[in-house]
């Protein structure tokens, strides 16, 4: 493959829903599957394609406030790991995060107390792209431990400006 272009992209749910058959480790759960390809329908998106325009790679983005980005889901067609698919995407978030004021990101998944080796990659991916632990909880019952993790983006000055309306309540 070519250079790697990552852009906010139109919804594509089918797209989707191919890529995540192709990781059954990490996407097996049906219902979850589904509701992931719902959210695709309406939640911003970021791809890579490949040169014939086929879509290798897919995150979707939550912004539950204006200082912080979440990624909701990432996924890169397992036929194209560790190329750089899943590094483009979350760098060309990251700099339209930063643009827009964002300086925080967060991304959600499963904890270290699941002995899960899967995982243990995609938290190492994580990790080596500068996110940290910030807090394994119950947020998805006993038996999921959602890992939280988060990549502070310092802003110019190192001090955080203000924090949007929605979130401030005084
Ligand atoms: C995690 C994922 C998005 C990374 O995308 P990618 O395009 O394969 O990653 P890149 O090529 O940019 O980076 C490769 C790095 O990711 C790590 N990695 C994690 N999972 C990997 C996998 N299945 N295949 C290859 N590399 C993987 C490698 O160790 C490598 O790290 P390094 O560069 O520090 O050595 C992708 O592998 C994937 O879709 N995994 C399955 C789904 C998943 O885990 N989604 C997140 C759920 S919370």
């Amino acid at each position: 493959m070519g250079r790697l272009r990552a852009a906010i992209d139109r919804h594509v749910p089918e797209d989707l829903a191919r890529l995540l058959e192709t990781v059954p480790e990490w996407f097996g759960q049906p219902q979850a599957n589904a509701a992931y390809v719902e959210a695709a329908r309406v939640k911003e998106t970021w791809t890579v394609r490949d040169e014939g325009g086929t879509v290798v790679g897919v995150t979707l983005v939550d912004r539950h406030f204006p200082h912080v980005l979440d990624i909701h889901l990432i996924v890169v067609d397992r036929a194209a790991h560790g190329r750089g698919i899943g590094t483009a995407m979350l760098d060309a978030i990251e700099a339209d995060a930063r643009a827009s004021g964002v300086v925080l990101l967060e991304v959600k998944t499963l904890g270290p107390s699941d002995p899960d080796p899967a995982y243990a990659r995609t938290r190492r991916f994580y990790e080596s792209r500068g996110f940290l632990p910030l807090e394994e909880t119950n947020l998805w019952g006993e038996d999921d431990p959602c890992l939280i993790m988060v990549k502070p983006l310092c802003p110019r000055g190192g001090r955080v400006e203000r924090v949007g309306e929605e979130y401030a309540d005084g």
